[in-house]
């Protein structure tokens, strides 16, 4: 049978009845696309560990349809917790709040990280199988993200299942902000900006050296202080090398074009075989960033030139990714 199906009525109740029988399923959300499992069934949370290649030790973002599912799975819900929610659920916001005590801790943090997606079909599938449902993006752990369907099938060949739902709007992660800590920590620059998280909370704190100006985080990220586990040093990586530089045209002249893939936000530095000339604003390049990345990776090239993203806060989720997909 078909793995990739359609997410439609009959396409959501296979999708659903694999969770429910503790097994795991792809979905897309406004971000990248999820590998979905029951949150709580020891067995479907394992699969997703196993199928992700994902280390045990990074914790899973749990969906649920509505705010008042989240409370529930928080022990406090802060207040911070609740402006938030209020004006970005449904959206690409995870909040990091207590975990409530009845709930199985499997030997993970004390906290728990929550979002209400806002993909049309993320919602339908979380209605229909009833379950929160932890999900992590669908790809091999360190590798890109799945923006479509068939990037999940890509990464990861095994997967039983993957409802399409076309090109994902956003293309970046969730921003994941810790509520338990006041004012609220960034742990995860994504999808949603800073400027719109502090015009709800004021102060955030910034859990990296690069401060406020956002400056590259660079390999100051192997900071002695991890707050998101999942904040490895090389993530987000395509299979060839990846360089961030000032300006890849010159670096490319006398290499062998065939071998070397440009990705860039400006015309004038888009020369060589294979160019990915991307938007200049901030949310368009960053919809297209890891697909971009991924044909790269298909057309073979060894070595991806990247030009460095400008300054300033609406790029720094794209400078996150792009400096730890160019960790060694
Ligand atoms: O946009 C997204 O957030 C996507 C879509 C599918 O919703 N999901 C996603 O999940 O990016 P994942 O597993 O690739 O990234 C989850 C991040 C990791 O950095 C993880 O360490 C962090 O959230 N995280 C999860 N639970 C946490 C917790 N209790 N405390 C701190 N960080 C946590
Ligand atoms: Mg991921």
């Amino acid at each position: 049978m078909n793995r990739v199906v359609a997410a439609d009525a009959a396409g959501l109740r296979r999708a659903a009845e694999l969770l429910r029988q503790e097994s795991v399923c792809a979905f897309p959300t406004e971000t990248v696309y999820g590998l979905g499992a029951h949150a709580f069934s020891a067995r479907a949370v394992a699969e997703v560990y196993r199928l992700k290649h994902r280390p045990s030790w990074n914790p899973l973002i749990v969906h649920v349809a509505t705010t008042a599912e989240a409370e529930a799975l928080a022990h406090e819900w802060p207040p911070a917790a609740r402006l938030l929610a209020e004006r970005f659920w449904p959206g690409p916001l995870s909040l990091v709040v207590e975990r409530a005590h009845h709930l199985p801790a499997n030997g993970g943090p004390p906290t728990i990280a929550i979002r209400v997606p806002a993909h049309p079909v993320a919602l339908a599938l979380l209605r229909e199988c009833g379950l929160p449902l932890a999900a992590p993006s669908a790809n091999r752990s360190e590798s890109i993200s799945p923006t479509t369907a068939e990037h999940v099938i890509r990464s990861l060949p095994d997967v039983p299942l993957v409802l399409d739902g076309g090109a994902c709007r956003l293309g970046i992660e969730s921003t994941v902000v810790d509520v338990t800590v006041s004012p609220p920590r960034l742990l995860r620059p994504g999808a949603l900006s800073l400027r719109a998280i502090r015009d709800v909370v004021g102060a955030l704190q910034l859990s990296r050296p690069s401060g406020s100006s956002g400056q590259l985080p660079g390999s100051a990220e192997a900071a002695p202080e991890v707050r998101s586990p999942g904040l490895a040093h090389r993530h987000y990586a395509p299979r060839a090398r990846l360089r961030l530089v000032d300006d890849p045209a010159a670096l490319v002249e006398g290499s062998d074009p065939g071998t070397v893939g440009i990705l860039t936000h400006l015309p004038a530095a888009a020369e060589g075989a294979h160019v990915e000339l991307l938007s200049a604003d901030p949310l368009e390049y960053g919809a297209d960033l890891y697909a971009a990345l991924h044909r790269l990776d298909d057309a073979g090239v060894a070595t991806i030139l990247a030009q460095h993203p400008p300054h300033g806060d609406d790029w720094l989720a794209i400078r996150d990714r792009l400096t730890r997909a160019s960790a060694q």
